[in-house]
């Protein structure tokens, strides 16, 4: 079925700016994306038709996409490799055209894109179908080219995006992950049964916390003051979180005009952690619960030398507060489905120092919210 958009959906609805409107509207976004999918134990996907048989006779995954969207595949990539044990590679359409891919009828090849239209992604799907894959897309735009290119296309019901920075596409694109990683786990026969309903049990819950995560919009508002004479940052974090951390800076990036890196937290120390002053408020991701007690040794190696850290963790991880300035508390979820949570900080922070800097939020200076042209 289709979730019908209408016209008064797409202005800003009372909000300053339709990117804040489309943060708000994430735990709407995702309850739609979820709509008639689950059952007690596992997914649902109309439009896609593939069967176990064929499932089992790929040998690799490709996940495809541009800007936001090649962040929802980084984080594709380990939900795939972990559930379904297929391995995936992640690349960016406009170098996966030009590098002679590795792709034949037991490749699936997953294009993301919000918009359907992105003239390098459409490009890459062209390719992989040419060399034989099958090809699942992933997008907000019913009959966008994309959709109906693809052999398979699994929609994330976002509803309309006007702001070029993307917010909720991207969570609702998360979610075409998590609900594509257990369909190929099922037909795969990779997770148990208990595993399986755990994680429905778990995604259920996501449109609640994400509004209790929006609920705590006043203190990020407050933390985006600090922001405002910045002129580097880092986001940090090992795993999923790292994933989230490129999508954190590309927001910031995006609208503030702030210089963001996103940094695998234990690969600092190999050099990057020389950039690293009191000067450069740094991120930290502490989400991942097997890598959690490495990670905040890594920021206390940032703390070390000054920087001021804003950390991101779980509610019950009590004792965070001690290794950084201020901490953000996300609700608990599963680890997997952590990323779905820990964005939506990142998003209000990057709008509010947005705000705060005067910068046009909607419409930052040279970007396009779909590039239709190579
Ligand atoms: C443009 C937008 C980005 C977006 C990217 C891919 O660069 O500014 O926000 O992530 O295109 O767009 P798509 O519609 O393919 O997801």
């Amino acid at each position: 079925f289709e979730v019908k958009w209408d016209a008064v959906a797409a202005e800003k609805g009372g909000y300053e700016h339709f990117m804040l409107k489309e943060i708000h509207e994430q735990p709407r976004a995702l309850k739609d994306t979820l709509l008639g999918r689950l059952t007690d134990y596992g997914v649902e996907l109309q439009e896609v038709d593939l069967t176990a048989a064929e499932v089992n006779q790929f040998h690799k995954v490709y996940i495809v996409a541009c800007g936001t969207a090649s962040h929802a595949g980084l984080v594709g990539k380990n939900l795939i490799e972990r559930w379904a044990r297929m391995p995936v590679e992640v690349d960016i359409a406009s170098e996966f055209r030009y590098r002679r891919p590795l792709i034949d009828e037991h490749t699936l090849v997953v294009v993301i894109s919000q918009s359907g239209e992105t003239a390098d992604t459409l490009a890459a799907l062209r390719e992989a179908h040419r060399l034989g894959a099958r090809v699942v897309a992933v997008t907000n735009v019913v009959g966008s080219s994309v959709a109906r290119e693809a052999d398979d296309v699994i929609y994330t019901w976002a509803g309309p995006e006007i702001a070029v920075a993307s917010t909720k596409a991207y969570t609702t694109q998360l979610l075409g992950m998590v609900l594509l990683g257990l369909y190929l786990a099922e037909a795969k026969g990779t997770m148990p049964a208990e595993k399986s309903q755990a994680l429905i049990a778990a995604v259920r819950e996501l449109p609640r916390q994400a509004q209790e995560v929006l609920d705590q919009q006043e203190v990020i508002k407050k933390l985006a003051q600090s922001f405002i004479a910045v002129e580097d940052t880092f986001f940090i974090g090992r795993g999923l979180d790292w994933a989230v951390a490129m999508e954190g800076a590309l927001k910031l990036k995006e609208i503030s005009y702030i210089h963001a890196e996103a940094y695998a937290a234990g690969e600092l120390k190999h050099g990057t952690l020389a950039l690293i002053t009191e000067e450069t408020p740094v991120i930290g991701l502490a989400t991942q619960r097997g890598v959690y007690e490495k990670t905040i040794s890594n920021i206390k190696e940032v703390k070390a030398r000054d920087a001021k850290v804003i950390g991101l963790t779980f509610a019950g991880n009590k004792d965070m507060h001690k290794s950084v300035d201020q901490v953000v508390y996300l609700p608990e979820t599963l680890d997997e489905l952590a990323p779905i949570l820990t964005v939506i900080p990142l998003q209000l922070l990057a709008y509010y120092v947005s705000v705060a800097r005067g910068c046009d939020v909607d419409k930052p200076r040279n970007l396009a919210k779909s590039v239709t042209v190579e």
